[in-house]
């Protein structure tokens, strides 16, 4: 049985559908099957990613009950996309995704969600559906603020919080720490993704960074995310080892106690 992990953010523009991608080509290398679902139903855009721009059949038909699930999905190189309709104008209910995507979990390792940058009900719609929830957040204060109140929501609704992913890191000291961000949210950092002008060059040619520039620090990081999500072995680093590196990484740490606690029960 799969599991479904939701991507959010109540800010626009952090890197959501970005991290959707990338998160998807990663985890599909560990000889997975993905699926990336469009739960951006307002706005949808995961599609234009991913260079499927005009599917005959959306998420909006199978919210409608127009088409099964499997109708909508497309079939790309390393994963399949179900994408959400640029043109709808009726009205959906978005609290079905869940019941939707119930019968997919058996045929997918993983079901990825994007989401819109609102609490709405194609949010909550989401937030209902997901097994594992990440936030993503960029390190200043605006959108910080954003995953603050993003991350009171998710507890308050007793959602299934996994982590704070932080993107588009310059890693200079104009940023907030992330000590200072995973103390205020209180939510641990799982990842932390460089600013990159390669994904920019990537999605230009409807690629991931995994494959225009797979020896990059984000596609490592990005792996070593997947890796981790998965219970792979290999990646995360041994608890034993971490205290023999000078200054281990925060999410580094993160990830070591997810494994230890996920998978070695
Ligand atoms: N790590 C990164 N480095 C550089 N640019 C990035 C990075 N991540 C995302 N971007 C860029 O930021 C912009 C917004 O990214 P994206 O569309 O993934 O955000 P989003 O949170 O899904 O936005 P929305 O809320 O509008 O759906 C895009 O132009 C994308 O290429
Ligand atoms: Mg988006």
């Amino acid at each position: 049985m799969g599991k479904v992990i939701g991507i959010l953010s109540l800010k626009g523009g952090v890197g959501k559908t970005s991290t959707v991608t990338s998160l998807g080509h990663a985890l599909s290398k560990f000889d997975k099957k993905v699926l990336l679902v469009d739960g951006n139903l307002s706005a949808p855009n995961l599609g234009i990613h991913l260079n499927v721009l005009e599917p005959e059949i959306t998420l909006s038909s199978v919210l409608k009950g127009e088409a099964h699930p499997r109708e909508a999905i497309s079939q790309l190189e390393n994963f399949d996309i179900i994408p959400s309709s640029l043109y709808n104008r009726s009205l959906i209910n978005p609290l079905k995704l869940r019941d939707k995507l119930s019968s997919l979990k058996r045929s997918y390792d993983v079901i990825l969600l994007d989401s819109p940058p609102s609490i709405n009900e194609e949010t909550i719609g989401v937030i209902n559906a997901s097994d594992e929830i990440f936030i993503i957040t960029t390190p200043d204060y605006s959108s910080i603020s954003t995953a603050l109140k993003t991350a009171r929501n998710l507890k308050q609704r007793g959602a299934p919080l996994t982590g704070l992913i932080v993107n588009k890191s310059y890693k200079r000291n104009f940023e907030i720490p992330l000590n200072h961000i995973e103390e205020t949210i209180d939510v641990p950092i799982m990842a932390v993704l460089p600013h990159d002008v390669n994904v920019l060059k990537a999605q230009s040619r409807f690629k991931t960074p995994l494959e225009y520039k797979p020896n990059s620090e984000i596609s490592d990081e990005i792996n070593r995310l997947a890796a981790v999500l998965l219970g792979e072995k290999s990646k995360p680093l041994k608890l034993k080892s971490l205290f023999k590196k000078i200054k281990p990484k925060k999410q580094d740490i993160n990830r070591t106690i997810f494994y230890e606690s996920t998978f070695k029960q």
